[in-house]
């Protein structure tokens, strides 16, 4: 029987989405021929660690993190620190010949991630990255319904998202603060938040092309130089344009808008949140389209079509995302979105702070 022994390196606000995901699945029948165990937990804060021990029933627990590494019972590591700790600690799980999960961002800079590729190909691991957008029923909805409506649609004419989220810092829903501090989270609202938005408006369209952006650091939260507003204007290869705007405010929880325009029908999501949505419409030709407008049918098509087990979804698309990577590990397929996926997104991003700085439309 094969086995896979996890070890969690965080035991913060992701670590619980995981964590409750990867116990759901451990008792799966899909699995039986696997054992599957979440072996032990590390984090610097024990109240962290015991808050995760008490919602997952986790019993090993260590405050330093290289008592997972070092383990040699476990082979799988989850990576989910704040991002200034991924790339040293996923190098040194690669060099053990564990396989990886890491939380996004991957790291600060695009040699770093580079580094990381290298060492998973060096040590020959599967890694995964948590673009968890990737396994949102709602996006694989959208791009089925724009496939099979292509004719009648028209061509793509413009694309228009909207990220908008609370100041992801202690006193919203987050509990830490290390958000504002650039030498931990890097950059703000773009860097940590909509990276996952560049990453699914490619999923949607194929590459981007030619990007102008406005960064801009408003609140005094931002005068750390971590942006609370994101304009970025490009094209897609394909044709089609679009603008994604990302911001952090002190309004409320986080919401996702969509607005697709096409030359003869539009679709337009309103107030996504990963779970829930307040709206989906659409119209072809003047006409209302025929398009689910409840999470639910759209949850059941996406586990239909990708034919997945009976899965206890309490941890959402989280569970979809941990399936996805502890089948491709069994299986021993390449996890997606891969690293390169990863990367992709950090080009993008980084672009947008080029044309920013520059004031320059940049390439590509
Ligand atoms: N994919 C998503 O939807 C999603 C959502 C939230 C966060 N994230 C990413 O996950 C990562 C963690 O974010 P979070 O919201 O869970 O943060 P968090 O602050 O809630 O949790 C992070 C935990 O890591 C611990 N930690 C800090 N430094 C450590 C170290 N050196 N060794 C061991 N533990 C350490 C902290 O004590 C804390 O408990 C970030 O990279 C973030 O961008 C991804």
């Amino acid at each position: 029987m094969k086995e896979l022994n996890i070890g969690f390196i965080g035991t913060g606000l992701i670590s619980l989405a995981h964590g409750l995901s990867v116990k759901s699945l451990i008792n799966n029948p899909f699995f039986k021929d696997t054992s599957i165990t979440l072996k032990k937990v590390a984090d610097i804060d024990q109240k962290a660690i015991e808050r995760f021990c008490n919602i997952t029933g986790t019993k090993e627990t260590t405050s330093n993190p290289m008592d997972i590494i070092n383990d040699d019972s476990i082979n799988v590591v989850y990576i989910l620190t704040p991002t200034r700790y991924h790339k040293e600690f996923f190098l040194s799980a690669a060099e053990k010949g564990k396989h990886i999960f890491c939380e996004k961002p991957l790291a600060f800079t695009l040699s770093d991630i580079k580094e990381m590729i290298k060492a998973r190909d060096r040590n020959n691991i599967f890694a995964q990255v948590g673009l968890v957008l990737r396994f949102c029923p709602i996006f694989w909805y959208i791009k089925r319904y724009i496939e099979d409506n292509k004719e009648a649609l028209g061509k793509l004419l413009t694309t228009i998202m909207i990220d908008d989220q609370e100041w992801p810092i202690a006193g919203s829903t987050h509990v830490s603060d290390w958000r504002k501090d650039k030498t931990v989270a890097h950059a703000g609202c773009l860097f940590e938040h909509s990276i996952h938005d560049v990453d699914i408006l490619e999923f949607l369209f194929g590459s981007m092309k030619n990007l102008f952006s406005k960064i801009r650091y408003v609140s005094p939260e931002a005068q750390a130089g971590l942006e609370d507003l994101a304009i970025l204007n490009f094209e897609f290869q394909n044709g089609g344009t679009g603008v994604l705007t990302s911001i952090w405010h002190k309004i409320r929880r986080d919401f996702r808008h969509l607005e697709l325009y096409f030359e003869n029908g539009n679709i337009i999501l309103q107030k996504y949140t990963g779970a829930s949505f307040k709206s989906l419409k659409g119209k072809i030709k003047r006409k209302k389209i025929e398009i689910s407008s409840s999470y639910r049918e759209i949850n059941n098509l996406y586990i239909e079509s990708k034919n997945l087990p009976r899965l206890k979804t309490g941890a959402g698309i989280y569970t979809y995302e941990n399936f996805a990577f502890i089948k491709s590990l069994i299986e021993e397929t390449l996890p997606q979105p891969s690293l390169e996926i990863g990367l992709r997104a950090h080009e993008i991003v980084e672009a947008a702070y080029r044309s920013s700085n520059s004031r320059k439309l940049v390439d590509l």
